[in-house]
């Protein structure tokens, strides 16, 4: 399917606005993840081969996920496992529902097959998603593979608050997802980033921290259900995601920090804020809106931060590898650099639906050349 839709599905969508072309995609998930028939012939066609990966005590169907801000209102948690994904992250949710900014706010860079946008975690609110997520379990059609929740903070919650407000999502989806990502490196909400500062990002790991772990919780619900603590309230991992903009010394007190509240891995990286150099000048064009850069020209940049986070925790904090992710060889990258989980985005929006089965097949194709059985033995070799 890679061919076909480059040639022939690609340029019809690229000729609607980006963020149009998103919603149209998503809308039409949206029908196939209700839908049981449609399903299962989205499930045989673009389904992945098993290559199965065992982290934070959760079973991963294969490495290759949906990246955070695909699905951001949880339109279509059904469809991704059928796309052939090991997993999917939803959201960003914030505590407040918001529109986001103004549009337009997504735009493609076809000649550097990257995108840059500042949607601003457009969302509905973190009570919302728990409805919205309550509705697929209730209707029966939750995915058998890990999903996560990306969370981010309101805009209009000021910085210095910033700790409750991250908590109070958390708290109000902890029962619906498997682990949940801490994003502080968004470029589009004002400030956001200087929450990875060593002080702020401690409070507001501490405050999710805190209700993770509530006891309290728990054995109020023990006492009320007088039987073993349901399975909602166990503690959750807990991931940290990173922008590619930090320097390895601000990487370091994260990860120092991590290491402190028992922070289950990173997530790396966010888009970037800085712009290759392009003679093209429609590209230049693009380059020089507001916003977060996604795609090819993040690639290697974001497997530095993976490999120096490999290395500075000597393996020992699971990484999730993200940034420029088109093919079996960039998730390989990827993944020798350290990184036991991969997520793709915008290698979705080029390379079309087939993506994730592509690199999975990609990636059991090299283990075989390499005379491996079992993914985990490759991860972090190229790092010495
Ligand atoms: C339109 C768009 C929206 C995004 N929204 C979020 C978000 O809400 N939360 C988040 O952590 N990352 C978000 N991201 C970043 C992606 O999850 C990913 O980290 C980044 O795009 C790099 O991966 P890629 O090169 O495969 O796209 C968004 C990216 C794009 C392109």
């Amino acid at each position: 399917m890679g061919w076909p839709y480059r040639k022939l599905v690609r340029p019809i969508i690229f000729a609607q606005e980006a963020e149009r072309a998103h919603n149209f995609a998503l809308t039409s998930l949206a029908t196939v993840a209700r839908d049981q028939f449609l399903s299962d012939i989205v499930g045989k066609i673009f389904g992945s081969p098993e290559l199965p990966i065992n982290l934070f005590g959760l079973r991963f169907p294969n490495p290759v996920g949906l990246a955070a801000g695909m699905d951001k209102f949880a339109a279509a948690v059904p469809a991704w496992e059928k796309l052939g994904f090991g997993f999917c992250e939803l959201g960003g949710v914030t505590w407040h529902a918001q529109p986001g900014n103004p549009e337009p706010r997504m735009f493609r860079a076809p000649a550097d097959e990257a995108i840059v946008n500042r949607m601003g975690f457009n969302n509905d609110g973190a009570e919302a998603l728990a409805q919205k997520l309550a509705e697929w379990k209730a209707a029966g059609r939750w995915p058998t593979h890990p999903v996560g929740i990306n969370l981010g903070k309101s805009k209009v919650t000021p910085l210095d608050q910033a700790a409750e407000d991250y908590a109070r999502s958390f708290g109000t989806l902890q029962g619906l997802a498997d682990f949940f990502v801490i994003n502080v490196s968004s470029p589009n909400t004002p400030n956001l980033r200087q929450l990875q500062d060593k002080a702020a990002l401690d409070e507001i790991l501490a405050a999710v921290q805190e209700i993770n772990h509530m006891p309290s919780r728990e054995s109020k619900v023990e006492n009320r259900e007088s039987a073993p603590r349901p399975s909602i309230f166990d503690p959750r991992p807990i991931l940290i995601k990173i922008a590619p903009d930090l320097s390895f010394n601000a990487i370091d007190e994260i990860l120092e920090l991590a290491e402190q509240r028992h922070i289950n891995g990173i997530v790396a990286t966010n888009t970037t804020i800085t712009r290759p150099k392009t003679k093209d000048p429609s590209t230049q064009k693009i380059y020089a809106e507001t916003g977060g850069l996604s795609g090819k020209p993040l690639r290697d940049h974001s497997t530095q931060i993976v490999r120096h986070i490999y290395r500075q925790t000597k393996g020992k904090l699971p990484v999730i590898g993200v940034g420029g992710i088109f093919t079996a060889d960039d998730a390989w990258e990827k993944i020798i650099a350290g990184a036991s989980l991969v997520q793709v985005y915008t290698g979705m929006v080029y390379e079309g639906p087939s993506i994730a089965k592509a690199i999975v097949h990609g990636l059991i194709e090299k283990m075989k050349k390499t005379g491996v059985h079992d993914l985990s033995q490759v991860i972090g070799n190229s790092v010495k």
